[in-house]
């Protein structure tokens, strides 16, 4: 950090440490509103560590309606540390398949298996015990120390971020990590050491129901709006404020959906699991290559995949944003017979049995997954390819 970036840290710091004596006595009103607003949440059943650990990792990067069937089926596949940490991979991706952000799910496992290790199979009750875990940062850990064990200490996600900046009302740019210590630091200083989990849960929930990002905040409804600042300076809705994300690149891929078919009409696709390393690693995926492959090149690609097939269907295209990729994606259907004798490394012919119960096809692959298990069980797209033209 330059001398003025310092400087201006510095002065954040200061000025925040001022707004957290402002701000003293905030706790009191918005856990009112929290008992009296508060969703009835899975995960809120029972402050039980190892089902809010899930729930909070789950929650990263994904709205809670979306995670809430996800988190349902988890729990009764795997409903303790012990049953996590022996879940075989496929069962675990199979889990995951279409919440994104897979590295969670393995560093869930990872830290599981240290959790048999070193914790008996349980989570600390320590805040600095268990940011040592695989996927648990400073979020993660003073979620689950404040709401299963009681520990005063914050949880900053970016609702609370918001929440903070609006009420401070600070134009300061809170991708930058000096930013985020200082409003770490602030939040901090006002979780109550009688409620700490209830009053994080709170601020989160005020940011996803109230004081809402992209959008007017509801300030008639929040509990907090005569001593928000922003509000006062008729602002709140600008802020906080954001320097812009790295571009993304984008990357033209072309998906081959190759299905053989055999005499009696039943149906196999073919799958690929990526390389252990890098973006979706590990995972089944359809086969595909970087660019925009012709009839003719993807004719000799599946060639190469040990299938003889009839003219190929074009696909429509699909499109996947990731949060540094951009795919754009083009698909070719081609089916036809298959030979035995080839199959390359990393590849399996797979029915629609297995896909619904074993594979885990990521969501990026959506536009041509959704179709498939009509296209295995009935005709090709269009009935084109299953006639053979
Ligand atoms: N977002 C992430 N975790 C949450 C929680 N425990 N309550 C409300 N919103 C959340």
């Amino acid at each position: 950090m330059g001398t003025q970036e310092k400087q201006a840290a510095a002065a954040l710091a200061a000025r925040l440490t001022g707004e957290a004596e402002r701000l003293t006595g905030l706790a009191e009103p918005l856990l009112c509103w929290y008992d009296r607003q508060v969703r009835e949440l899975p995960w809120r059943e029972s402050p039980d560590p190892y089902r809010v650990w899930v729930s909070e990792i789950m929650l990263q990067q994904t709205r809670i309606e979306a995670v809430l069937p996800y988190y349902d089926r988890f729990m009764k596949a795997l409903p303790d540390v012990p049953a996590l940490a022996a879940a075989d991979e496929d069962t675990l991706m199979k889990l995951w398949e279409g919440l994104g952000y897979y590295s969670r799910a393995r560093n869930l496992q990872k830290a599981a298996r240290l959790l048999m290790e070193r914790y008996g199979g349980q989570l600390p009750a320590d805040y600095g015990a268990l940011l040592t875990l695989p996927g648990v940062g400073e979020y993660t850990a003073g979620a689950v120390a404040s709401i299963s064990f009681g520990v005063p200490v914050p949880a900053v996600d970016g609702n609370v971020l918001r929440v903070l900046a609006r009420l401070t009302n600070s134009r300061e740019d809170v991708m930058k990590p000096a930013v985020r210590r200082a409003f770490t630091a602030l939040a901090a200083a006002l979780v109550p050491p009688a409620r700490p989990g209830d009053y994080n849960q709170a601020v989160m929930e005020l940011g996803e129901t109230v004081c809402l990002p992209h959008t007017e905040p509801i300030c008639t409804a929040c509990p907090l709006a005569d001593r928000c600042a922003g509000r006062a300076a008729g602002c709140a809705r600008e802020l906080p404020v954001r320097s812009a994300p790295r571009e993304r690149r984008r990357e033209q891929r072309t998906v081959l959906v190759l299905v053989e078919r055999s005499e009696r009409g039943h149906a196999r696709v073919l799958l690929h699991r990526r390389e252990q390393k890098g973006l979706l690693s590990g995972l089944w995926e359809l086969p595909g290559v970087e660019g925009e492959l012709t009839e003719e090149q993807a004719l000799a690609l599946a060639a190469g995949y040990g299938l003889t097939a009839e003219r190929p269907v074009r696909l429509p295209d699909g499109r996947h944003v990731f949060s540094h990729v951009e795919w754009v994606l083009r698909g070719w259907y081609a089916e036809g017979t298959r030979d035995p004798a080839v199959l390359p490394d990393g590849c399996r012919w797979t029915d629609t049995e297995e896909l619904r119960e074993t594979c885990a096809l990521p969501g990026a692959f959506r536009t041509y997954t959704r179709p498939l298990p009509g296209w295995l069980t009935g005709p090709g797209p269009g009935g084109a390819a299953a006639e053979g033209g």
